[in-house]
């Protein structure tokens, strides 16, 4: 375990903002996690996945302490199914093909997700009709204070849209080391509920490994690659308001779509939102909104955290001025 001082954290964000952490160290065993969390001479510790979530405005003060603990078994199974672990600093779309190639499915429409297996339960990770909790069969996490490991089911992570107990009550808690994942060997459970999916598979057969391909084009065509450019993905969380707000908005925006969701509310597109207000494609300076996805923003090389954060709250300010919607960053700011 080797310790540096003012590491470059350019290569480990998506958004490729070129900060630093005081002190880094990548860790790569239980072992030296442990080790890690325990150096009582850095007060504050941050910990670093996949860093496809993040967008860092200053440098990180402290140790930033990275996942790099690597590792994918099978840990049980039978005839139809299968629980696989994969250790947290496994890449999460080399993951979704391992499990593929074995002709394991549930993780086909969550191809191409950037980021690490040990920061996709922490905002429930989703896409095209699945989310991770629908194949989450639970995790190990160490508590960050007194270092004992615990088993995490899937009723205890209380996953929500993009959010879950380690995004919420136990924030900050605990450091998860590895993910367990319950997939079958067949009789496999098909989504192709997002039309796109239909479109892409055209008359190919729903298997897994299709559905992938499809996923993987459809996303290939509308979301950047952050090793070309960078990004992080959707920066808002799409809002969910009320009926009678839904309701009247629908009188002055007739096309705005919605996603009922089942206790009344609406959820919108921020997409959409952001879209009409002529953002997309909007560049200020190196900062931007994507050419064909509203909803991201991106690095074109050079911006600051300060720069595509201002770019995000002019957004919200104006989102807010036009529907009286209030935009939550699903990503998280530094
Ligand atoms: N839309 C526009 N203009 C835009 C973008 C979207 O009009 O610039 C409209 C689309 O036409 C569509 C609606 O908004 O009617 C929704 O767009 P899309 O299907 O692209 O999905 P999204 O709601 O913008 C969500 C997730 C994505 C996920 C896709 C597909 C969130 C915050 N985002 O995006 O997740 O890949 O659905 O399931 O829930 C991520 O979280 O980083 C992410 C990429």
């Amino acid at each position: 375990m080797k310790l540096h001082t003012q590491h470059s954290l350019k290569a480990l964000n998506t958004f490729g903002i070129d900060q630093t952490a005081e002190n880094f160290v990548a860790v790569e065993s239980k072992e030296e996690l442990k080790e890690a969390l325990n150096l009582a001479k850095f007060e504050q510790k941050f910990i670093l996945g996949g860093g496809s979530n993040l967008l860092l405005t200053q440098p990180i003060k402290g140790l930033c302490i990275h996942i790099a603990l690597k590792g994918i078994n099978v840990i049980q199974e039978d005839d139809k199914t299968v629980i696989v672990e994969a250790m947290a600093g496994e890449n999460w779309h080399d993951f979704v093909c391992w499990t593929l190639e074995q002709g394991y499915g549930g993780l086909e429409n969550l191809s191409l997700i950037p980021g690490n297996v040990g920061t996709s339960p922490i905002q429930n990770i989703g896409a095209y009709g699945v989310e991770l909790k629908d194949i989450f069969e639970s995790c190990t996490a160490f508590d960050r204070h007194n270092l004992t490991q615990r088993t995490f089911t899937r009723e205890d992570a209380q996953f929500g849209y993009r959010s879950s107990f380690f995004k919420t009550k136990g924030k900050g808690q605990y450091v998860i080391s590895a993910v367990q994942f319950r997939l079958t060997k067949k009789g496999h459970v098909i989504n192709t509920s997002y039309g796109a999916i239909k479109e892409a598979l055209g008359n190919k057969e729903s298997t897994p490994q299709n559905i992938a391909h499809a996923v993987i084009s459809i996303r290939q065509s509308k979301l950047p690659n952050p090793a070309e450019l960078g990004n992080s993905g959707s920066f808002f969380k799409n809002p969910i308001i009320s009926k009678a707000q839904f309701d009247q908005l629908l009188t002055t925006f007739p096309k705005l779509p919605s996603y009922p969701q089942e206790n009344g509310e609406v959820k919108v597109p921020a997409g959409w939102l952001i879209d009409q207000l002529g953002f997309k494609g909007k560049r200020i300076g190196d900062a931007g909104v994507h050419k064909k996805q509203a909803l991201v923003l991106v690095n074109y090389g050079n911006a600051s955290g300060q720069e595509i954060l201002a770019l995000a709250q002019k957004i919200q300010a104006n989102v807010k001025e036009s529907f009286n919607i209030s935009l939550e960053a699903e990503v998280n700011i530094l």
